[in-house]
């Protein structure tokens, strides 16, 4: 019997249609070989939303997100509308996503894949071996606190607000979210933090202090922000699974895919507690590319694998595509962000017709 799902497709700007056709190309081939349909859907976010729609996030977008069994985002954001209100931003459109479909854990695992050592910018011994997950906490904490926004002082001068804060229960559950994630795995959780400054962190850390118990085969230990930095470069094999908050998580999850070299190739995930989970490539609209056909595709087609794998629960079908990715470089095939000397140089959609000749297609 074929199983069906609805899947939301917002390819966003910049490269974002380029690498969402491969993704979608690449789906309907594992489907047709694995007895699973998809039904797409087209809607916009970012800056595209905004040029034809005026909001980056129209309501529109996120109803047809709920009704959807998952969303794939390609990328979004660009020079065009960077000078705009930040209401009017393509981010203000991503974060709209994430609040909106609750989506409070964020899934980035940096893997080297041992094809593309070489492309890292660290010695090859420093990250032989790495495979790290980053748990980031994706609805709360400086991005979403109150209050913010830049005041009037009684002197006239201007304040620039924000606030980090965390309640038990948000900080509860992405802890479980990472517990649960470090069983999957080696069994190591490190959680990061600013404890020795800010009352929010000893908040955190006790929390995660707590919920050790009910995780005793999970082995946890705290690492404070700026020493996390430091050892991530220092010596990245030491890490598992990391658990952090929204700032920090982006901050150190940008420095864990760079030890891999290249961030054309890290997917995401993003998940609530119930509901569509938002799959995406780490890397950004590469607006100074875009439409050249020279955009990796990759880390999109291993977004559509995590999908498959965390929100669809067709790890079999995850477990072919990311077997495809290895195969075409082990083909020596590469796109430009991952080239070097020897391979053979294939655009956008020449890499996603490899994709499908590497899954047993035509
Ligand atoms: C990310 C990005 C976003 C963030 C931006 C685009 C709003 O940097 O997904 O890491 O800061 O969360
Ligand atoms: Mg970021």
């Amino acid at each position: 019997m074929t199983q069906s799902f609805k899947i939301t497709l917002l390819p966003g700007d910049g490269i974002g249609p380029e690498i969402m056709a491969v993704a979608v190309d690449v789906l309907n081939e594992i489907g047709k070989q694995s007895n699973l349909s998809f039904e797409f859907e087209e809607a916009l976010i970012g800056g595209a939303a905004i040029d034809a729609r005026g909001e980056p996030l129209p309501p529109e977008t996120l109803e047809i997100c709920k009704q959807s069994d998952a969303v794939l985002l390609a990328a979004i954001g660009g020079y065009k509308w960077d000078s705009l209100p930040r209401h009017l931003r393509p981010e203000t459109g991503l974060l709209g996503l994430r609040a909106g479909l609750e989506l409070f854990a964020n899934l980035r695992p940096a893997t080297i894949l041992p094809q593309l050592i070489d492309a890292s910018s660290l010695k090859r011994e420093v990250v032989e071996g790495v495979d790290i997950m980053v748990v980031r906490e994706l609805t709360g904490g400086i991005y979403f606190g109150q209050p913010r926004g830049i005041f009037a002082t009684e002197t006239g001068e201007k304040r620039g607000v924000n606030t980090m804060a965390y309640t038990e229960s948000e900080i509860d559950r992405i802890g479980r979210v990472a517990f649960e994630t470090a069983r999957k795995r080696r069994q190591k959780l490190c959680s990061v933090d600013k404890a020795n400054v800010l009352e929010v962190s000893q908040l955190w850390r006790d929390r995660m202090t707590a919920l050790a118990s009910e995780y005793p085969d999970v082995e946890l230990t705290h690492l404070y922000v700026d020493n996390a930095a430091m050892q991530l470069v220092r010596n990245p094999r030491q890490f598992d699974t990391i658990v952090t908050g929204n700032l920090f998580g982006d901050i150190l999850s940008d420095a864990a895919a760079m030890l891999t070299g290249s961030i054309g190739m890290l997917p995401s995930a993003s998940l609530g507690s119930s509901g569509p989970g938002v799959y995406e490539p780490v890397h950004g609209s590469a607006p100074d590319i875009a439409g050249t056909d020279r955009a990796n595709p990759l880390a999109m087609v291993l977004s559509a694998a995590m999908m498959l794998r965390y929100g669809l629960n067709q790890s079999e079908s995850a477990d072919r595509i990311e077997e495809a990715v290895l195969k075409v470089l082990d083909q020596d095939y590469r796109t430009g962000d991952i080239m070097s000397e020897g391979m053979t140089l294939l655009g956008c959609r020449a890499m996603g017709d490899a994709l499908i000749q590497a899954i047993g297609g035509k």
